[in-house]
């Protein structure tokens, strides 16, 4: 049990942004789900919900950043997101650019509100950095080859 941690998380309405939610309700987190318009899902397991934000919007990260105003934020999740197919030779630029605003500038966004309540911490010397990535980087074989590793030995999610 992690009593007390906070997770906040994005997108957590539907899909995988509420089975984070979820997720961390069930390990004990105090999860914030933030979205544009809540679900009875998110409802039921969220301890508190941030309705009515738009992640790409000026008045959506501000209404966020005074909802969470003196809250410490243990853990962010930046899940909101968009996909939308688009193929060389046919690509949609408008498309892109509301792609690119949701998944790269929103998370940056995001993060830049929130930052001075997120713990810093976990910063590690250089020389413990090198050693950690020396020993990922020796223990890679055709298996694990691909996939993302943190220095410290955890596999990072893709
Ligand atoms: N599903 C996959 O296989 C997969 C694979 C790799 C990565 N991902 C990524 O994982 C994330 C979640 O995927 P998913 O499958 O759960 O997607 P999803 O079902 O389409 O859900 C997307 C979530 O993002 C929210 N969202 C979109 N635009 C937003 C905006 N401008 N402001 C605030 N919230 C916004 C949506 O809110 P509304 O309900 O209001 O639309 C929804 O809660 C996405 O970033 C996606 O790109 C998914």
């Amino acid at each position: 049990m992690t009593d007390n941690k906070a997770a906040v998380i994005t997108g957590a309405n539907r899909g995988i942004g509420l089975e984070l939610a979820r997720h961390y309700a069930r390990e004990g987190w105090n999860v914030i789900g933030v979205c544009r318009q809540t679900s009875d899902e998110l409802s039921g397991v969220a301890a508190k919900v941030i309705d009515n934000i738009d992640v790409t919007t000026d008045s959506g990260i501000s209404k966020l950043k005074n909802e969470l105003a003196g809250q410490t934020i243990d853990l962010l999740i930046n899940n909101a997101g968009l996909l939308q197919d688009e193929k060389l030779g046919s690509i949609d630029f408008d498309s892109i650019r509301t792609q690119m605003e949701i998944n790269a500038y929103a998370p940056l966004r995001v993060a830049e509100a929130l930052v001075s309540q997120i713990p810093s911490g976990g910063l590690i010397t250089p020389e413990e950095s090198a050693k950690g990535l020396a020993a990922r980087i020796e223990g890679l074989s055709l298996e694990n080859t691909g996939s993302f590793w943190h220095s410290n030995g955890e596999e990072l999610p893709w």
